[in-house]
């Protein structure tokens, strides 16, 4: 029997006049269910289902949903600054320039797009500009945005992706058709943590950049190992290219100043997006003045092109101020921390007694539980151990009881700062219940 019968005709309804029925297809869960209300930590489904909320809207929510500061910020802008776009700068866009450039020390200047894809493709074309060269380097299991240079496997299977190879690279199998083959032929897929298929790439080929999520965020939770990223900073230093933090998922959500602030290395460029404006839709490219001066370099052959018309919208950019500001008053990442914790200390006890293995992979709050006995280190690793039918079933029976985690195996979930300590510990006495019918 379909528990979600509304979702499911809303979907078939769409289909009449949308490809699939609805907009970014990545939000298609099987079972399909739809929302329609998120307050705070907990969001409601058609059926009028409330559930505690992990899923954050794809990482973006990290105050919560509707957060009451944010939306009285974009309230206000909307009596005021709708129309002000169009010709000159807004005071708005100013004001959330000069407070990201203080939280993010390697941000001297910025500049801003509507999504988190648009930010990695300026970068991109940025580090292409600087260095004259034209190949770039990805992750293998990272994702980076839809756009030529990035559209790679992210949860794919082995038989898509075939087996790790070391050094050495996988070839551009993409996650879109209609990518010519020439410019395939000018991204590079690595393995993450694998510093020597870097330099096996590096020998070969003219890199202008390196772009990676300094946490593989989009297979889960996958830590960067000890000087993994410090050598990246190295090879990047001595053979000339850019090294490009993609802080889409990780900025904002593990501090103010992205996750690049926790791990001490300094990147080239940086993107943000999702958290950065609570879910309105930004992305910021930030890094160092000498790169970002390359949007206004007075040779108009290096010049790099940057419009939308709207870029920073005023509704997005008071979210966003309001955002910094509240991210900036503190608290914030003690509390998600704690919560954080104290999820990840409640499922190690659940799980330890059902004798499977597994691993509870954290950064603050940001979990995913493996079904493998280990941390992974990159994604064949997952690929190779990790249990996705065992995944699949967990997540559905926790949405059975009103825990919602995106029903696709290795989804990262999101703790928010609306969360609460009820809120886990109902999550955990839940997660209690469903083991034994598993
Ligand atoms: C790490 C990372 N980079 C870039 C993007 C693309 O951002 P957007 O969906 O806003 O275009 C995403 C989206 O999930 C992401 O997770």
């Amino acid at each position: 029997m379909n528990a979600w019968p509304k979702s499911s005709a809303l979907l078939k309804s769409n289909e009449q006049w949308i490809p699939g029925g609805v907009v970014s297809l990545n939000r298609k869960s099987d079972p399909n269910i739809c929302f329609e209300k998120g307050k705070g930590s907990r969001v409601w489904d058609l059926e009028g289902n409330e559930y505690i909320d992990y899923q954050a809207g794809f990482a973006a929510a990290f105050l919560g949903h509707n957060d009451p500061d944010v939306n009285e910020a974009v309230q206000q802008t909307l009596g005021e600054a709708t129309l002000l776009m169009g010709a000159g700068p807004t005071n708005l866009e100013g004001e959330f320039a000069r407070l990201f450039c203080e939280c993010v020390p390697t941000a001297d200047s910025v500049q801003i797009t509507t999504t988190g894809s648009e930010a990695t493709y300026h970068a991109l074309r940025i580090a292409r500009a600087v260095t004259g060269r034209d190949h770039i380097i990805v992750m293998q299991g990272g994702y980076n945005g839809w756009h030529n240079d990035v559209a790679c496997n992210v949860i794919s299977s082995l038989a898509d992706v075939g087996e790790r190879v070391s050094p050495g690279e996988y070839p551009f199998d993409s996650l879109s058709a209609g990518i010519p083959a020439q410019h395939k032929a000018l991204v590079h897929v690595v393995n993450y943590n694998d510093i020597a298929s870097v330099e096996y790439i590096i020998k070969r080929y003219p890199v202008a950049g390196i772009l990676l999520e300094p946490i593989l965020q989009n297979v889960g939770i996958v830590k960067p190992l000890p000087g993994y990223l410090e050598s990246l900073r190295k090879l990047a230093d001595e053979n000339g290219f850019l090294l490009i933090f993609d802080e889409v998922k990780t900025g904002f959500r593990h501090a103010l100043g992205g996750y690049q602030q926790l791990c001490g290395v300094r990147p080239d460029l940086s993107t943000f997006g999702k958290a950065v404006a609570n879910g309105y839709p930004m992305g910021v490219i930030a890094g160092k003045k000498e790169y970002l001066d390359y949007f206004v370099h007075p040779e108009k052959s290096k010049r790099v092109l940057i419009a939308g018309t709207f870029n920073a919208h005023p509704l997005t950019t008071a979210a966003a101020i309001a955002t910094l500001r509240k991210l900036s008053a503190g608290g914030v990442y003690e509390h998600v921390n704690k919560l954080g914790q104290l999820l990840e200390d409640g499922l190690n006890d659940i799980f330890s007694a059902t004798g499977r293995p597994f691993n509870v992979a954290r950064q603050g709050s940001a979990f995913c539980v493996y079904f493998m006995d280990h941390a992974p280190v990159d994604f064949h690793d997952i690929a190779t151990h990790h249990d996705f039918a065992f995944d699949k079933s967990y997540r559905l029976k926790l949405i059975e009881q009103g825990i919602f985690n995106f029903p696709l195996p290795i989804k990262q979930g999101s703790i928010s700062f609306a969360h609460t300590v009820q809120d886990i510990e109902e999550t955990l006495a839940k997660t209690n219940i469903i083991v034994d019918q598993l």
